[in-house]
């Protein structure tokens, strides 16, 4: 069998910082810029003059890597290489994370008058969600680096995927959950998966300032998105997509955003295949937050994206219940570049858009939903065209969050009846006169 791994030349790279441009080579473990302590991005000078001859090889090697029983090639993640920063074979933490299906919603299409609605199903990733692509970047790291323990903050998704790459890497993990506001699926995932969990009397915004101040102090590898190597990971879905779509660029990629890291990943993703002459345009990228949850879209609206206004968060959908987004300034950039949208959906939409969806057949968890129902809102609005294709990004899978569900379904009481075929087939009846 061929394995195209015999290629395996990933990139040298640099961070650069995002508010004052600050290049430097590596970060200490707060991950932020040596001038003005704020966030950096991985940068990679090689690709400057590395041409479209290099796109163009890109695309064969990854098509060849197909083929390929390598861990490194079965990872939607790693299989992409040339353009992560470089880690030795020996240091690569992967569960074969990414390889997420493309799901065609005709119906929704329909509904709604566009000519095409896809889902990108980051929910069937290893633990459930998207995070396992920043994970296995971010972890493979950590483990070259001879870290022996890794955390995070989170509302839960985090939480899960760090746990299982932790065991998976031999590491030990420690998770700071807001108490009282994850849900269940994840909790009992990083119980299993063997995390220390710590759950504090606040909301995700108070751990993440918590564990900045604990880092600082304690020498623990922060597993947050604050870690540039981690958006480096996620950003893999858009050059996946991209294949998917045999490279026929979508008119818009929405996504639900929190701590707005994976918005500005998925961005970049594109930013970087435009660079090496692999799309020719770029999507326009549109972050969804919950009307409750909208410090992004306050930003937008009463500062032009210039300051960040913080707000208590209020949302069913916990995993992107933030007031205080880390990543606002990188998420604005992306709007900027790709003129996407920032919308907020109201709770009753959430709960609606994700209905939708698991009546097509698609499950989801809350947040994810967001995506959905803001699509319908930029539809309405004009912004999503009749002729144009959107694809939803789906972030985490509908097992995460049974309870929200259950309460959701609640008018559907679920009557025994008795255990006798006769009693069956007169149910069946009323169903069959029903339809
Ligand atoms: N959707 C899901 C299912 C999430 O878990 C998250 C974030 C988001 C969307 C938003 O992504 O923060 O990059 O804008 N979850 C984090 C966590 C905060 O801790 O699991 P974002």
């Amino acid at each position: 069998m061929k394995t195209a791994s015999s290629t395996p030349v990933a990139a040298d790279h640099l961070l650069r910082c995002v508010h004052c441009g600050t290049v430097q080579a590596s970060a200490d473990r707060m991950f932020r810029c040596s001038s003005c302590s704020e966030l950096l991005e991985v940068a990679y000078p090689e690709w400057a003059d590395a041409g479209r001859e290099f796109g163009l090889r890109l695309k064969e090697i990854w098509r060849e890597r197909r083929n390929s029983t390598l861990p490194e090639d079965a990872s939607g993640v790693w299989r992409f290489r040339e353009l992560l920063p470089r880690v030795e074979r020996e240091h690569i933490v992967t569960m074969s994370e990414g390889n997420t299906p493309l799901v065609d919603l005709h119906k929704a299409a329909r509904d709604l008058g566009i000519t095409r609605v896809l889902a990108k199903h980051q929910g069937m990733n290893p633990t459930g969600s998207f995070k396992d692509t920043g994970v296995s970047a971010a972890i493979s790291i950590a483990k070259a680096q001879g870290y022996g323990l890794v955390c995070c903050a989170s509302t839960g998704n985090t939480s899960a995927s760090v746990a299982a790459y932790a065991a998976r890497a031999g590491m030990k993990s420690t998770v700071l959950l807001p108490q009282g506001q994850v849900a269940s699926g994840k909790l009992a995932q990083a119980l299993e998966y063997g995390a220390h969990v710590l759950q504090l009397e606040t909301d995700f915004d108070g751990c993440l300032k918590i564990l900045h101040e604990v880092i600082r102090h304690f020498p623990a590898y922060l597993m947050n998105s604050v870690n540039p190597y981690r958006l480096e990971g996620q950003k893999t879905l858009a050059f996946e997509l991209m294949e998917q779509l045999n490279w026929e660029v979508p008119d818009h990629v929405i996504v639900p955003g929190g701590n707005l890291a994976n918005s500005s990943a998925i961005g970049k993703g594109f930013l970087e295949l435009q660079q090496l002459g692999l799309i020719s345009r770029l999507p326009k990228v549109s972050i969804i937050q919950a009307e409750g949850a909208n410090a992004l879209v306050r930003s937008m609206r009463e500062s032009a994206g210039e300051k960040l206004i913080p707000v208590p968060p209020h949302t069913r959908a916990t995993a992107i219940r933030i007031g205080n987004p880390a990543s606002w300034r990188k998420a604005v950039s992306i709007l900027r570049q790709t003129a996407g949208a920032c919308e907020q959906v109201t709770e009753h939409e959430i709960a609606q858009a994700k209905a939708e969806l698991g009546s097509q057949g698609v499950g989801c968890e809350p947040a994810s939903a967001a995506s959905f129902a803001g699509l319908k809102k930029l539809a309405r609005l004009g912004f999503v065209k009749q002729q144009e294709t959107a694809v939803l990004v789906l972030t985490g899978h509908m097992l995460k969050d049974v309870d929200y569900m259950l309460d959701a379904q609640m008018h559907r009481t679920l009557r025994p009846i008795p255990a006798e075929a006769s009693a069956v087939i007169r149910a069946l009846e009323t169903i069959n006169a029903g339809s």
